[in-house]
């Protein structure tokens, strides 16, 4: 790991920023490896040299995965000069690392949308070789039949010609299916049901791989979930 000066390091990982952590190092509120610490340059190796903040241990993390139980109403992009943004809804102590959304969900979808600052784990996550099921809960203006399963099951073909790969999908109610994909095209379980005349009144995502939304966590609420690429197993 690189060496990395400590009001950088101390901003990053609280989420405070620069110029309030500057001020507090200069009085003496910072302790590397058990000596105070009052010149801001002053560079520290992240993961190895024990950082104390005002008497806290920091517990150094490279990067942050964090789950959220996406509102309706809210925009997946990292900012936005006119509309709320997934990252707006992020608490205040990641805001300083350099947050993106795993894929995308449309503004009136709501459910489990992954945010994290590992571009890596991200990459992997939408690959389509990584071959992920996402499974969402689908309020249809219509029900579905055993035909428009077995389309799904062999995969369907959208407007546009492009081919789906197959489908998992099951009635879970009057007017509700549950739909698995493992892909990730533009509004395409909207566009699925649309083959068939079918109009998507609601959209819910439960799960991401092995991932589930955790119950509970309330609509807009978000959950750090450390070991995310062991649970996903990636
Ligand atoms: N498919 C859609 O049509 N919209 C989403 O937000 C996700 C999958």
């Amino acid at each position: 790991m690189d060496k990395q000066r400590i009001d950088r390091f101390i901003s990053n990982q609280l989420g405070i920023s620069r110029s309030a952590v500057r001020t507090g190092i200069r009085r003496g509120l910072a302790r590397v490896n058990g000596e105070c610490v009052k010149d801001c340059a002053a560079s520290l190796v992240p993961g190895k040299d024990a950082v104390i903040y005002g008497g806290n241990e920091i517990s150094y993390k490279e990067y942050v995965y964090i789950v959220l139980n996406k509102p309706a109403g809210i925009i997946c992009a990292s900012r936005d000069k006119t509309q709320k943004t997934v990252l707006d809804l992020v608490p205040e102590e990641y805001k300083k690392r350099r947050l993106s959304a795993v894929g995308r969900l449309d503004k009136d979808t709501t459910g489990l949308l992954i945010i994290t600052d590992d571009g890596d784990f991200a990459h992997r996550c939408i690959s389509p070789k990584s071959d992920i099921e996402k499974s969402y809960i689908v309020g249809l203006d219509g029900d579905i039949n055993g035909d428009i399963v077995a389309a799904f099951g062999e995969g369907v073909t959208l407007a546009d010609g492009y081919r789906c790969k197959p489908a998992f999908l099951e009635s879970v109610g009057e007017r509700r299916a549950r739909v698995v994909i493992t892909e990730g095209k533009y509004h395409q379980v909207k566009r699925m049901f649309g083959v068939f005349g079918l109009g998507v009144v609601s959209l819910h995502r439960e799960s991401v791989g092995k991932l589930k939304l955790p119950e509970n966590l309330g609509e807009g609420e978000c959950v750090e979930v450390p070991d995310i690429a062991e649970m996903m197993g990636l």
